[in-house]
């Protein structure tokens, strides 16, 4: 991971640490009951060699943002730009040349690989779609990433059914890494793996990222893990960013309401440190997403409502050096 803090970050105009510009970006769906806004006028810069985390409670949009990036939704409004070996708008048009560049490690590694493949075809089948390399060199690369990522070679004819969740996570990693992308979305990578398992995972990436120079969006539950491997963390609520800050800003001076919430939640591993921290359970009805309330997204659940949070929607800008949309935190 790179170190941001010498980044003047955390956000700046387009220069050659960025790699990706998201641009008022939102993902609506059409549902029986109206139109579900599951990411909502997202505005983010992804830079060269960070890891990004973003968090937030189950639905909140950070799947559906994960997916937006990758191109496997297309946006409903906005514009993503991409700055890596290639210069591309993420459109439908320029799908093939981008997927080229950016690959996805989901969430369960039992439903993401194809139980009738090898493990050897599963890996190679993205150099094959990409004509990259002919066999011979091919197979010798399905060799050298089963390798990179704590397997053997022996293990490429075998199916996935063999393996155990840590094992499978990894060849959805040699899959990923097997077209040399640039950027990866890491979905919950982790959370469907035994506790015991899931840091030897994390160490993985971190390792990966360090060799070859990659971007992580790392999407998270779990805000000791996110705290771990991220440089910058993003925190959505109701498909919207309200805060965005360094790891180390957002640890020690949280600013928004729903994010001081959020690690309040984290377990604190000392048993007398948890007993006497005070508990900030988040109270109220969640909105649902589709036709959300028009002031703050946080207004229903918020301790610290006034009668502007319910009427105008607080901008997302700086303020005591994070970015955070909220009318009641100070310049
Ligand atoms: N294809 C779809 N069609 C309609 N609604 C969808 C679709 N995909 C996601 N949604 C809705 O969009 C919202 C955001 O879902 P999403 O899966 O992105 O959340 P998430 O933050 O990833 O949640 P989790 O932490 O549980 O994975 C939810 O209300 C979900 O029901
Ligand atoms: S804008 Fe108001 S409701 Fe929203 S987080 Fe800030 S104080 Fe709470
Ligand atoms: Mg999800």
């Amino acid at each position: 991971m790179m170190d941001m803090k010498t980044m003047n970050m955390p956000e700046k105009k387009v220069d050659d640490n960025v790699l990706i510009e998201i641009q008022d970006v939102s993902k609506h769906f059409k549902v029986s009951e109206g139109i579900l806004k599951a990411v909502n006028h997202v505005n983010l810069t992804i830079y060269k060699g960070e890891t990004l985390g973003l968090v937030g409670e189950s639905g909140c949009g950070k799947s559906t943002f994960g997916k937006v990036l990758m191109g496997i939704y297309p946006a409903t409004s906005g514009k993503i730009l991409y700055h890596g070996k290639k210069d591309i708008e993420i459109t439908k048009k320029n799908l093939f040349a981008y997927s080229k560049m950016a690959q996805i490690i989901f969430q369960d590694p039992y439903s993401s690989l194809d139980p009738r493949m090898t493990v050897g075809s599963i890996i190679e089948e993205g150099m094959i779609i990409h004509k990259m390399y002919d066999k011979k060199r091919r197979q010798e690369r399905v060799y050298e990433l089963l390798e990179l990522v704590g397997l053997n070679r022996e293990h490429a004819n075998r199916f996935p059914h063999e393996f155990s969740g840590g094992q499978r996570q990894r060849i959805g990693i040699a899959r990923a890494l097997a077209i040399e992308p640039e950027f990866i979305v890491c979905d919950e990578p982790i959370s469907a793996l035994d506790v015991s398992i899931q840091s030897q995972i994390i160490n993985l990436l971190h390792d990966l990222q360090k060799k070859l120079n990659l971007t992580y969006l790392f999407i998270a539950h779990d805000l000791n893990i996110v705290k771990y491997i991220s440089d910058r963390i993003a925190v959505m609520y109701l498909g919207n960013i309200v805060e965005l800050a360094t790891s180390d800003q957002l640890y020690e001076k949280t600013l928004h309401p729903y994010s001081k919430a959020l690690l309040s939640a984290v377990p604190i591993p000392d048993p007398d440190k948890e007993a006497s921290k005070k508990r900030d359970i988040l109270g109220g009805d969640v909105p649902s997403p589709i036709n959300p309330p028009k002031g703050c997204p946080f207004a229903s659940r918020c301790p610290h409502a006034t009668e502007i949070c319910r009427q105008e929607k607080p901008k997302l800008e700086m303020k005591q050096g994070h970015l955070v949309a909220c009318h009641h935190v100070k310049k």
